[in-house]
């Protein structure tokens, strides 16, 4: 597989980094993930907007201009032999003595890599998917994308122990996200999404989501939702770059509403697949 390290494409066992890197040594730097569906990245300028945002929350110059990094992504794109990819890429503050204050005068470190996207399954979509609840303990940037995902990390394995998808969390009382995914609820008919906070991810997929939903008329609302409006929503959805949108069906070993995919979950999955790229 050919990988992207500072400016040179090469075989993933050539790229190499220093184990002096300040992401191998404090987790300093940021991420994106892109979906790239026939080989079209999906929703690059907002996943390139997001990643200056996580770079400005950090500190951090960006390396690339948005034309630089659409040409980077193209290339890393076309260089893998198959159609459906998803886009790992990273920014740390590079390599410098151990030391928390930022090193003056250091390039940043830039690594790409693109696996076959992993899309859900056509059972996960008719059936649905299990969850755990957490609470979020999580720092309070969960707004920037860092590569420091130990809390997440954590939040995940829950859901693996129990044999769930996604861990979905709630902070004072109130719905965040999940470990990976946005979480969205049906209520009354209305779809409901947690407002873009410091609190959680601003999701490109919650995004999409939320212009298909307005562009087809379906009533979206922003707005907090407690725990207890959760665990009673008509609905509850999971969206992520990998996950598109997917049902809860299961919460914490207990059927979810119906425990079967809602009809509104239905709506926005044929509207997401009719947008994706083809
Ligand atoms: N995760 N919230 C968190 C904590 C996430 O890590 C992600 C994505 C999302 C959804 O964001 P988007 O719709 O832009 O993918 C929400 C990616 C896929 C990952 O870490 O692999």
């Amino acid at each position: 597989m050919i990988v992207h390290l500072n400016g040179h494409f090469l075989p993933i066992e050539d790229a190499k980094i220093s184990v002096l890197d300040r992401g191998f040594i404090f987790g300093d730097g940021v991420y994106e993930f892109v979906p790239v569906y026939r080989r079209q990245p999906f929703r690059l300028p907002q996943h390139l907007a997001r990643l200056q945002h996580s770079l400005d929350g950090i500190r951090l110059a960006n390396p690339h201009t948005e034309t630089e990094w659409a040409s980077i992504i193209d290339e890393l794109v076309a260089k893998q032999p198959f159609d459906d990819q998803g886009v790992y890429f990273q920014v740390t503050r590079g390599v410098a003595k151990r030391d928390h204050t930022f090193p003056p005068g250091v390039p940043a470190t830039v690594f790409m890599m693109s696996n076959p996207l992993a899309m859900p399954s056509a059972e996960q979509i008719e059936k649905g998917v299990a969850v755990v609840s957490a609470e979020d303990n999580r720092w309070r940037r969960c707004d920037l994308k860092t590569i420091s995902l130990v809390g997440n990390v954590l939040m995940r394995q829950l859901a693996a122990d129990a044999g769930a998808v996604e861990t979905v969390m709630f902070r004072d009382g109130h719905l965040t996200e999940a470990s990976a995914s946005n979480v969205l609820v049906v209520i009354d008919g209305t779809i409901v999404a947690p407002p873009k906070d410091n609190l959680i991810l601003p999701g490109i997929t919650y995004g999409a989501v939320y212009e298909f939903a307005r562009d087809a008329g379906l009533p979206f609302e922003i707005r907090p939702v407690t725990r207890a409006k959760a665990f009673v929503a008509d609905e509850m959805w999971l969206t992520s770059s990998t996950k598109e949108v997917l049902a809860v069906t299961s919460m914490d070993g207990r059927p979810f509403a119906s425990g079967a995919p809602g009809p509104m979950f239905r709506k926005m999955h044929a509207l997401f697949q009719a947008h994706k790229p083809r």
